[in-house]
């Protein structure tokens, strides 16, 4: 199977959230798989800083978006499997920060279209294209524009993951032609259009064939208005290609026994490395070298809806408890400036670092006891999984992925792996906090068991991996895994008559049980997703059924209108370096040097465009 992973960012390249940790790290998992993977994404000035040395020129193209015409360079990289594809485009990419510029909507959109444009370019042409949030929600749609005209767009089936639904690339509806150059029609039927305003993500969840959330009940509650941001119509709507698939962790980069960030190693079967973690920690954070008081450990982006509002609330209550308590992250003002006056009421008992630090993050992983997560919505979160698989147990609220990564501790018969509360409610977080310190000092058995089960459980990608590649053999109409092929029949004397050719692999492999590209397989069993600890139970609960939800009123889900085809503006443009190597020049260099001196930019539209951080 040839999957295209398009994203805007991915670990070790470039990285502002989750999902670059995702994209670093699920394309590998899918080549180990069997599939043929490569990944896309733009040549950021980071990346050629970092990288630009091991990157191989392709070739080079232009890209018509609107009435724009602009230099696009393939460069390559052959890495864990993968081919890992970057779009040169210097007035675009070459910026020192990935998101969070004015027109951060001109950017994406070239990126999206340049992704359709340079497909003839690419080692494969793919049978999936894998999209990810708003910045390449824009894939699915070009590709139904020009599959108008040429089939081979329309034989590429798309998927799109919603790593975090806040973010849905909104802008002005003069956009739709200037910006995005899609016909009015695309807005006349609703398809992109969302409260007057071009909405990527909406389009994208239309015209994609399947649809994924970063969790499974993630998934559910994107059918729910307080976690959907006015997509829930939507998305309920589109509940019959709609999944979740838990996003796993690299395993080998978080492992404890090896990790090279923590002051001493350990393992699930010698833990006293995290003993001397927990006292380098102490020391690093000017905490009372205490062995015996747990640490409760926080390492986040300091924003609402990490349920930051909780802690604020009871605070002093916490503090009352014999624990120490380490902050770490920047973000929000309010918040920045609460933990740092409060850290100053309990010296010696409580630290914060207002900052983003991989080390000293490692040494909270490593040396805390436990970890606090009582977020008012998390898509995954990928920290509660990091925090056990170094023997941190979490706390956290029973949504998203927290939910399904954690199963609450049940004393009776001594079952699961952190401890959860589920109301949005500070007495209730404070209820587990207590029940979770209390353990720890009274019962050390039980607490180390505990300790013991999370860090057993398995949060590799490779399960994630195969759930997404069922979603691409529902897709595609394919098999996955593709049978193994049968033995040959010892049959020397009876010679295969000549003309019958051999058939190609995917075909051999008769459908077992279905290859009809229909979505109702797609949406993944709870219990599947959930990860592995044998005492724990299945999450039983049931997604939110659509029919509860508002259906909305969309017209046709997909439309197909030609492209208008009036003539483009003028005003090329050409805005990368060009290129040392020069394959089947298009232009000469003179040529190439007068096209960029035209080169001009269109005032963007984007209309919020601080909203459509990737986060
Ligand atoms: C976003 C989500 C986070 C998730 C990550 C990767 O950052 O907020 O919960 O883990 O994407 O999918």
């Amino acid at each position: 199977m040839k999957i295209l992973y398009a994203t805007s960012e991915a670990v070790p390249f470039c990285k502002t959230g989750g999902l670059a940790d995702v994209a670093g790290s699920l394309p590998p998992a899918l080549a180990r798989e069997g599939a043929e993977v490569a990944v896309i994404l733009p040549l950021y000035q980071r990346v050629r800083e970092k990288f630009g040395g091991q990157l191989k020129f392709e070739c080079y193209d232009y890209v018509d978006l609107a009435w724009r015409h602009s230099y696009c360079g393939l460069f390559s990289l052959e890495q864990d499997g993968v081919t890992w594809y970057f779009l040169d485009n210097e007035q675009y990419f070459n910026r020192p920060d990935l998101y969070g510029y004015m027109d951060d909507g001109e950017r994406f959109g070239f990126f999206s279209r340049a992704i359709v444009r340079m497909l003839p370019h690419l080692k494969f042409w793919p049978e999936v294209i894998h999209c990810n949030d708003w910045q390449t929600a824009l894939v699915p749609i070009y590709l139904k524009d020009d599959g108008v005209r040429e089939d081979r767009y329309r034989g590429i089936k798309t998927t799109l993951t919603i790593h975090n639904v806040e973010y849905q690339g909104h802008y002005g509806k003069d956009t739709l032609g200037d910006l995005f150059g899609l016909d009015h029609g695309w807005a006349e039927d609703g398809t992109i259009m969302m409260d007057g305003d071009v909405n990527l993500l909406k389009g994208a969840i239309l015209c994609a064939d399947a649809v994924n959330a970063v969790s499974p009940t993630y998934a559910s509650e994107l059918k729910l208005a307080y976690f959907a941001h006015r997509l829930e119509g939507i998305l309920s709507k589109c509940g019959y290609k709609l999944s979740g698939v838990l996003n796993g962790i690299d395993m080998d980069r978080y492992n404890p026994a090896t990790d090279s960030h923590i002051a001493t190693n350990f393992s699930l079967e010698d833990l006293s490395g995290k003993n001397a973690d927990k006292a380098a920690l102490q020391r690093m954070m000017g905490l009372r070298e205490e062995p015996c008081v747990p640490i409760v450990g926080i390492v986040s982006r300091l924003v609402s809806h990490k349920g930051l509002d909780l802690i604020c609330e009871v605070l002093h209550d916490m503090m009352e408890l014999p624990l120490q308590l380490v902050v770490l992250g920047k973000g929000d003002r309010k918040y920045e400036e609460f933990f740092h006056w409060a850290s100053q009421q309990y010296p010696g008992r409580m630290a914060v670092r207002l900052d983003y630090n991989e080390d000293l993050s490692m040494a909270i992983y490593a040396g805390a006891d436990l970890f606090l997560m009582p977020s008012k919505s998390e898509p995954c979160g990928l920290s509660q999984m990091i925090a056990m698989r170094y023997g941190t147990v979490p706390i956290v609220r029973e949504t998203g992925g927290l939910k399904d990564t954690v199963q609450p501790y049940e004393a009776w018969r001594d079952a699961g792996n952190g401890f959860t509360f589920s109301n949005y409610a500070s007495g209730d977080m404070l209820y587990v906090i207590r029940e979770a310190v209390y353990l720890y000092k009274d019962y050390p058995d039980a607490f180390s068991r505990l300790r013991k089960r999370a860090m057993s459980c398995d949060f590799s990608w490779a399960r994630s991996a195969k759930e997404y590649l069922r979603i691409y053999a529902n897709i595609t109409g394919q098999t996955w895994p593709v049978p193994a092929a049968e033995p040959a029949p010892v049959l020397e004397e009876a010679p295969a008559p000549a003309e019958e050719p051999a058939p190609a692999v995917e075909e051999v492999s008769v459908p077992t049980e279905e290859a009809a590209p229909i979505v109702e397989e797609v949406p993944v069993p709870a219990e599947e997703a959930a990860p592995i600890v044998e005492e724990a139970a299945a999450p039983t609960e049931e997604p939110a059924p659509a029919a509860e939800a508002p259906v909305p009123a969309v017209e046709e889900p997909v439309k197909k209108t030609p492209r208008k085809t009036a003539a483009k503006k003028p005003a090329a443009k050409k805005t990368a370096a060009a290129p040392k190597k020069k394959t089947a020049a298009k232009k000469t260099a003179a040529k190439k040097e007068s096209v960029k001196k035209e080169t001009t930019k269109k005032g963007p539209a984007a209309k919020t465009p601080k909203e459509d951080s990737a986060e």
